[in-house]
Protein backbone atom coordinates (compact mmCIF):
# COMPACT_ATOMS: atom_id res chain seq x y z
CA UNK A 1 0.00 0.00 0.00
CA UNK A 2 1.71 3.40 -1.13
CA UNK A 3 0.20 6.72 1.09
CA UNK A 4 1.28 9.86 -0.09
CA UNK A 5 1.91 11.69 2.88
CA UNK A 6 1.78 15.71 3.38
CA UNK A 7 2.53 18.10 6.30
CA UNK A 8 2.12 22.03 6.41
CA UNK A 9 1.28 22.22 10.47
CA UNK A 10 4.41 24.75 10.91
CA UNK A 11 7.49 25.89 8.48
CA UNK A 12 8.35 23.06 6.32
CA UNK A 13 6.19 21.73 3.68
CA UNK A 14 6.78 18.32 2.88
CA UNK A 15 5.33 15.73 0.71
CA UNK A 16 6.36 11.71 1.20
CA UNK A 17 5.25 8.53 -0.35
CA UNK A 18 5.99 5.33 2.10
CA UNK A 19 5.41 1.54 1.48
CA UNK A 20 3.36 0.26 4.01
CA UNK A 21 4.35 2.41 6.79
CA UNK A 22 7.70 1.58 6.57
CA UNK A 23 9.80 1.44 3.59
CA UNK A 24 10.05 5.56 2.78
CA UNK A 25 9.89 5.78 -1.47
CA UNK A 26 10.14 9.30 -2.20
CA UNK A 27 10.33 12.16 1.16
CA UNK A 28 10.52 15.81 0.52
CA UNK A 29 11.00 18.24 2.51
CA UNK A 30 10.87 22.67 1.50
CA UNK A 31 12.08 24.39 4.78
CA UNK A 32 11.06 28.17 5.23
CA UNK A 33 14.53 28.49 7.72
CA UNK A 34 15.63 31.03 5.36
CA UNK A 35 12.72 33.08 5.25
CA UNK A 36 12.09 33.06 9.26
CA UNK A 37 15.53 33.54 10.16
CA UNK A 38 15.51 37.70 9.69
CA UNK A 39 12.19 37.61 11.66
CA UNK A 40 14.22 35.39 14.76
CA UNK A 41 10.83 33.31 14.45
CA UNK A 42 8.21 31.59 12.54
CA UNK A 43 5.65 34.29 11.22
CA UNK A 44 2.07 32.38 10.83
CA UNK A 45 1.07 34.88 8.21
CA UNK A 46 4.59 34.45 5.99
CA UNK A 47 4.16 30.68 6.66
CA UNK A 48 0.92 30.16 4.86
CA UNK A 49 2.06 32.30 2.58
CA UNK A 50 4.90 30.42 1.74
CA UNK A 51 2.92 26.61 1.83
CA UNK A 52 0.71 27.92 -0.93
CA UNK A 53 3.64 28.40 -3.36
CA UNK A 54 5.69 25.13 -2.71
CA UNK A 55 2.41 22.75 -1.59
CA UNK A 56 2.26 21.39 -5.31
CA UNK A 57 5.64 21.76 -6.45
CA UNK A 58 6.80 19.85 -3.67
CA UNK A 59 3.98 16.72 -4.30
CA UNK A 60 5.14 17.07 -7.52
CA UNK A 61 8.83 16.36 -6.92
CA UNK A 62 7.84 13.50 -4.33
CA UNK A 63 6.07 11.70 -7.22
CA UNK A 64 9.05 12.23 -10.01
CA UNK A 65 11.72 11.05 -6.97
CA UNK A 66 9.16 8.09 -6.85
CA UNK A 67 8.60 7.36 -10.46
CA UNK A 68 4.42 7.18 -9.42
CA UNK A 69 1.60 9.18 -10.75
CA UNK A 70 -1.32 9.69 -8.24
CA UNK A 71 -3.44 7.08 -10.00
CA UNK A 72 -0.73 4.51 -8.27
CA UNK A 73 -1.53 6.28 -4.76
CA UNK A 74 -3.72 4.26 -2.29
CA UNK A 75 -4.33 6.77 0.35
CA UNK A 76 -3.92 10.18 1.35
CA UNK A 77 -2.53 11.09 4.87
CA UNK A 78 -2.65 14.90 6.28
CA UNK A 79 -1.39 16.63 9.07
CA UNK A 80 -4.94 18.16 10.04
CA UNK A 81 -3.53 19.11 13.79
CA UNK A 82 -1.96 20.67 16.17
CA UNK A 83 0.02 23.64 14.23
CA UNK A 84 -0.55 27.08 13.08
CA UNK A 85 -3.77 27.24 11.37
CA UNK A 86 -2.85 29.01 8.49
CA UNK A 87 -0.12 26.44 7.40
CA UNK A 88 -2.55 23.10 8.33
CA UNK A 89 -5.16 24.90 6.14
CA UNK A 90 -2.87 24.75 2.98
CA UNK A 91 -2.14 20.72 3.59
CA UNK A 92 -5.53 19.68 4.60
CA UNK A 93 -7.47 21.62 1.63
CA UNK A 94 -4.66 20.08 -1.25
CA UNK A 95 -5.17 16.60 0.23
CA UNK A 96 -9.00 17.49 0.40
CA UNK A 97 -8.71 18.41 -3.53
CA UNK A 98 -6.41 15.55 -4.61
CA UNK A 99 -8.82 12.96 -3.09
CA UNK A 100 -12.15 14.41 -4.50
CA UNK A 101 -10.53 15.22 -7.99
CA UNK A 102 -8.74 11.27 -7.72
CA UNK A 103 -10.93 9.23 -5.82
CA UNK A 104 -8.51 8.68 -3.23
CA UNK A 105 -9.20 7.73 0.27
CA UNK A 106 -8.40 10.98 2.66
CA UNK A 107 -6.79 10.24 6.29
CA UNK A 108 -6.46 12.99 8.98
CA UNK A 109 -3.20 12.42 11.08
CA UNK A 110 -2.25 13.95 13.98
CA UNK A 111 1.26 15.59 13.66
CA UNK A 112 2.40 14.55 17.29
CA UNK A 113 1.19 10.92 16.90
CA UNK A 114 2.71 11.26 13.11
CA UNK A 115 6.09 12.14 15.41
CA UNK A 116 5.80 8.66 17.02
CA UNK A 117 5.53 6.91 13.88
CA UNK A 118 8.76 8.16 12.63
CA UNK A 119 10.16 5.20 14.77
CA UNK A 120 8.40 3.17 12.43
CA UNK A 121 10.10 3.88 9.20
CA UNK A 122 13.12 1.68 9.04
CA UNK A 123 14.27 -1.69 9.29
CA UNK A 124 13.91 -2.45 13.29
CA UNK A 125 9.66 -2.17 14.49
CA UNK A 126 9.35 -0.63 17.68
CA UNK A 127 8.14 -3.13 20.50
CA UNK A 128 4.96 -3.04 22.44
CA UNK A 129 3.89 -1.61 24.89
CA UNK A 130 6.43 1.86 24.98
CA UNK A 131 7.03 4.63 26.51
CA UNK A 132 7.49 7.60 23.82
CA UNK A 133 8.81 11.38 24.77
CA UNK A 134 7.84 13.71 21.88
CA UNK A 135 9.70 16.91 22.15
CA UNK A 136 9.07 19.51 19.58
CA UNK A 137 9.00 23.17 18.85
CA UNK A 138 4.96 23.17 20.70
CA UNK A 139 5.40 20.06 22.90
CA UNK A 140 6.85 17.98 25.41
CA UNK A 141 4.65 14.75 25.65
CA UNK A 142 5.18 11.60 27.85
CA UNK A 143 3.18 9.19 26.34
CA UNK A 144 2.64 5.31 27.52
CA UNK A 145 1.72 3.74 23.89
CA UNK A 146 -0.31 -0.12 24.70
CA UNK A 147 -1.07 -0.69 21.02
CA UNK A 148 -1.65 0.96 17.76
CA UNK A 149 -4.08 4.02 18.94
CA UNK A 150 -4.04 3.37 22.52
CA UNK A 151 -2.29 5.71 24.56
CA UNK A 152 -1.60 7.42 27.77
CA UNK A 153 -0.77 10.58 28.29
CA UNK A 154 1.22 10.52 31.55
CA UNK A 155 2.76 14.06 31.16
CA UNK A 156 3.58 17.22 29.91
CA UNK A 157 5.09 21.06 30.28
CA UNK A 158 3.53 22.84 32.40
CA UNK A 159 5.56 25.98 30.52
CA UNK A 160 7.56 25.93 27.44
CA UNK A 161 8.48 23.12 25.63
CA UNK A 162 11.94 21.73 25.15
CA UNK A 163 12.39 22.82 21.35
CA UNK A 164 10.63 25.93 22.82
CA UNK A 165 13.52 26.71 25.47
CA UNK A 166 16.12 25.93 23.59
CA UNK A 167 15.49 28.26 20.79
CA UNK A 168 14.70 31.16 23.76
CA UNK A 169 18.17 30.12 25.36
CA UNK A 170 19.74 30.41 22.12
CA UNK A 171 18.01 33.95 21.78
CA UNK A 172 19.66 35.09 24.87
CA UNK A 173 22.67 33.79 24.13
CA UNK A 174 22.87 35.24 20.60
CA UNK A 175 23.12 31.92 18.63
CA UNK A 176 21.01 32.70 15.92
CA UNK A 177 17.50 30.85 14.36
CA UNK A 178 16.61 28.11 14.78
CA UNK A 179 17.87 27.52 17.94
CA UNK A 180 17.78 24.01 19.35
CA UNK A 181 20.70 23.04 16.58
CA UNK A 182 22.30 26.21 17.21
CA UNK A 183 22.35 25.91 20.77
CA UNK A 184 23.45 21.77 20.37
CA UNK A 185 26.09 23.17 18.36
CA UNK A 186 27.79 25.71 20.42
CA UNK A 187 27.32 23.32 23.15
CA UNK A 188 29.84 20.43 21.35
CA UNK A 189 32.19 23.37 22.49
CA UNK A 190 31.80 24.22 25.74
CA UNK A 191 31.65 22.80 29.09
CA UNK A 192 29.50 22.47 31.47
CA UNK A 193 30.49 24.91 34.16
CA UNK A 194 27.47 27.05 35.15
CA UNK A 195 25.43 25.55 37.83
CA UNK A 196 21.84 25.85 36.13
CA UNK A 197 18.27 24.45 38.54
CA UNK A 198 16.31 21.83 37.19
CA UNK A 199 12.64 21.67 37.78
CA UNK A 200 12.32 18.05 38.81
CA UNK A 201 8.57 18.22 39.76
CA UNK A 202 8.65 14.96 41.94
CA UNK A 203 6.10 12.83 42.16
CA UNK A 204 4.50 13.93 38.63
CA UNK A 205 5.76 13.06 35.17
CA UNK A 206 5.16 17.15 34.01
CA UNK A 207 8.11 18.81 33.12
CA UNK A 208 8.80 22.75 33.17
CA UNK A 209 11.50 24.42 31.74
CA UNK A 210 10.26 28.51 31.98
CA UNK A 211 12.64 28.82 35.40
CA UNK A 212 15.38 27.23 33.69
CA UNK A 213 15.29 30.10 30.81
CA UNK A 214 14.79 33.09 33.37
CA UNK A 215 18.05 32.33 35.54
CA UNK A 216 19.85 31.70 31.98
CA UNK A 217 18.56 34.84 31.14
CA UNK A 218 19.23 36.77 34.61
CA UNK A 219 22.40 35.36 34.46
CA UNK A 220 23.11 37.30 31.13
CA UNK A 221 21.59 40.26 32.33
CA UNK A 222 24.01 40.21 35.65
CA UNK A 223 27.43 39.61 32.90
CA UNK A 224 27.66 35.62 34.89
CA UNK A 225 28.25 34.95 31.26
CA UNK A 226 31.65 34.80 30.03
CA UNK A 227 31.39 31.56 28.06
CA UNK A 228 28.60 31.16 25.46
CA UNK A 229 29.63 27.54 24.72
CA UNK A 230 29.72 26.82 27.88
CA UNK A 231 26.77 28.53 29.21
CA UNK A 232 24.97 26.20 25.95
CA UNK A 233 26.26 23.05 27.22
CA UNK A 234 25.30 23.79 30.85
CA UNK A 235 21.56 24.30 29.78
CA UNK A 236 21.64 21.39 27.25
CA UNK A 237 22.76 19.55 30.35
CA UNK A 238 20.21 20.77 32.67
CA UNK A 239 16.92 19.69 29.85
CA UNK A 240 18.56 16.81 28.83
CA UNK A 241 19.15 15.41 32.61
CA UNK A 242 15.50 15.84 33.41
CA UNK A 243 14.33 14.11 30.07
CA UNK A 244 16.22 11.51 30.87
CA UNK A 245 15.32 10.78 34.14
CA UNK A 246 11.64 11.33 33.41
CA UNK A 247 11.42 8.56 30.58
CA UNK A 248 13.94 6.29 32.36
CA UNK A 249 11.64 6.49 35.52
CA UNK A 250 8.29 5.82 33.65
CA UNK A 251 9.77 2.97 31.50
CA UNK A 252 10.90 1.02 34.63
CA UNK A 253 7.20 1.97 36.85
CA UNK A 254 5.19 0.79 33.55
CA UNK A 255 7.45 -2.27 32.41
CA UNK A 256 7.65 -1.26 28.72
CA UNK A 257 9.89 -3.38 26.50
CA UNK A 258 10.80 -0.10 24.76
CA UNK A 259 11.55 3.75 25.19
CA UNK A 260 11.21 5.83 21.72
CA UNK A 261 12.30 9.29 20.98
CA UNK A 262 10.84 11.76 18.53
CA UNK A 263 10.32 15.58 17.55
CA UNK A 264 12.87 18.31 16.24
CA UNK A 265 14.71 17.98 20.40
CA UNK A 266 15.25 14.27 19.91
CA UNK A 267 17.79 14.99 17.42
CA UNK A 268 19.94 16.81 20.15
CA UNK A 269 23.08 15.32 20.34
CA UNK A 270 23.47 14.92 24.22
CA UNK A 271 20.03 13.85 24.77
CA UNK A 272 20.65 10.90 21.96
CA UNK A 273 23.67 9.70 23.41
CA UNK A 274 22.44 9.80 27.07
CA UNK A 275 19.15 7.97 27.09
CA UNK A 276 20.74 5.39 24.96
CA UNK A 277 23.69 4.95 27.62
CA UNK A 278 21.60 5.04 30.79
CA UNK A 279 18.62 3.07 29.47
CA UNK A 280 18.58 -0.39 30.49
CA UNK A 281 15.89 -1.38 28.14
CA UNK A 282 16.60 -0.43 23.68
CA UNK A 283 15.87 2.94 22.81
CA UNK A 284 14.91 4.13 19.32
CA UNK A 285 15.30 7.32 17.97
CA UNK A 286 14.77 8.60 14.30
CA UNK A 287 17.55 9.49 12.12
CA UNK A 288 17.89 13.46 12.62
CA UNK A 289 16.26 14.47 9.50
CA UNK A 290 13.11 12.61 10.66
CA UNK A 291 13.33 13.04 13.98
CA UNK A 292 11.98 17.46 12.80
CA UNK A 293 8.88 17.56 10.68
CA UNK A 294 8.49 15.40 7.68
CA UNK A 295 5.98 13.97 5.56
CA UNK A 296 6.87 10.12 5.95
CA UNK A 297 6.44 10.11 9.46
CA UNK A 298 2.49 11.31 8.63
CA UNK A 299 2.40 8.65 6.10
CA UNK A 300 3.77 6.00 8.34
CA UNK A 301 1.00 6.84 10.53
CA UNK A 302 -1.12 7.53 8.31
CA UNK A 303 -0.86 3.43 7.15
CA UNK A 304 -1.33 2.32 11.20
CA UNK A 305 -4.54 4.36 11.04
CA UNK A 306 -6.15 3.29 7.60
CA UNK A 307 -6.09 -0.43 8.79
CA UNK A 308 -8.28 0.67 12.17
CA UNK A 309 -10.70 3.15 11.25
CA UNK A 310 -12.62 4.28 7.86
CA UNK A 311 -11.29 7.23 5.86
CA UNK A 312 -12.05 11.26 6.81
CA UNK A 313 -14.76 12.79 4.53
CA UNK A 314 -14.54 15.61 2.50
CA UNK A 315 -15.42 17.80 5.84
CA UNK A 316 -12.34 17.12 7.38
CA UNK A 317 -10.83 20.82 9.03
CA UNK A 318 -7.50 21.70 9.94
CA UNK A 319 -7.88 21.61 14.11
CA UNK A 320 -4.91 23.85 15.53
CA UNK A 321 -5.32 22.76 19.28
CA UNK A 322 -5.39 19.15 18.59
CA UNK A 323 -4.27 17.01 21.42
CA UNK A 324 -2.38 13.88 21.49
CA UNK A 325 -4.65 11.75 24.35
O1 LIG B 1 9.29 18.62 15.62
P1 LIG B 1 9.77 19.92 15.10
O2 LIG B 1 10.57 19.93 13.83
O3 LIG B 1 8.60 20.93 14.89
C1 LIG B 1 7.51 21.00 15.77
O4 LIG B 1 6.60 20.15 15.64
O5 LIG B 1 7.57 21.89 16.65
O6 LIG B 1 10.63 20.56 16.29
C2 LIG B 1 11.24 21.80 16.14
C3 LIG B 1 11.97 22.09 17.45
C4 LIG B 1 12.54 23.51 17.48
O7 LIG B 1 12.22 24.09 18.71
C5 LIG B 1 14.04 23.28 17.32
O8 LIG B 1 14.81 24.29 17.93
C6 LIG B 1 14.21 21.94 18.02
O9 LIG B 1 13.08 21.20 17.60
N1 LIG B 1 15.44 21.26 17.61
C7 LIG B 1 16.46 20.97 18.46
C8 LIG B 1 17.48 20.37 17.69
N2 LIG B 1 17.04 20.30 16.39
C9 LIG B 1 15.79 20.84 16.37
N3 LIG B 1 16.58 21.19 19.79
C10 LIG B 1 17.72 20.80 20.38
N4 LIG B 1 18.76 20.24 19.70
C11 LIG B 1 18.68 20.00 18.38
N5 LIG B 1 19.70 19.43 17.72
ZN1 LIG C 1 6.72 18.55 14.63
Amino acid sequence: MYILGIETSCDETAAAIVQDGHCIVANVVSSQVDIHARYGGIVPEVASRQHLLSMIPVIDKALEQASMKLADIDALAVTHGPGLAGSLLVGVNTAKSISFACGIPLIGVNHLEAHIYANWLGKKRPDLPLICLIVSGGHTDLVLMKDHSEYCLLGHTRDDAAGEAFDKAARILGLGYPGGPAVDRAAELGITDIELPRAWLKGTYDFSFSGLKTCLLRMKQSGKINNVNSAAASFRQAVVDVLVHKVTSAAREFGVNQILLSGGVAANRLLRSEITSKSVIPVSIPSPPLCTDNAAMVAACGYFQAGRRAPDGLNLDASPSLRMV
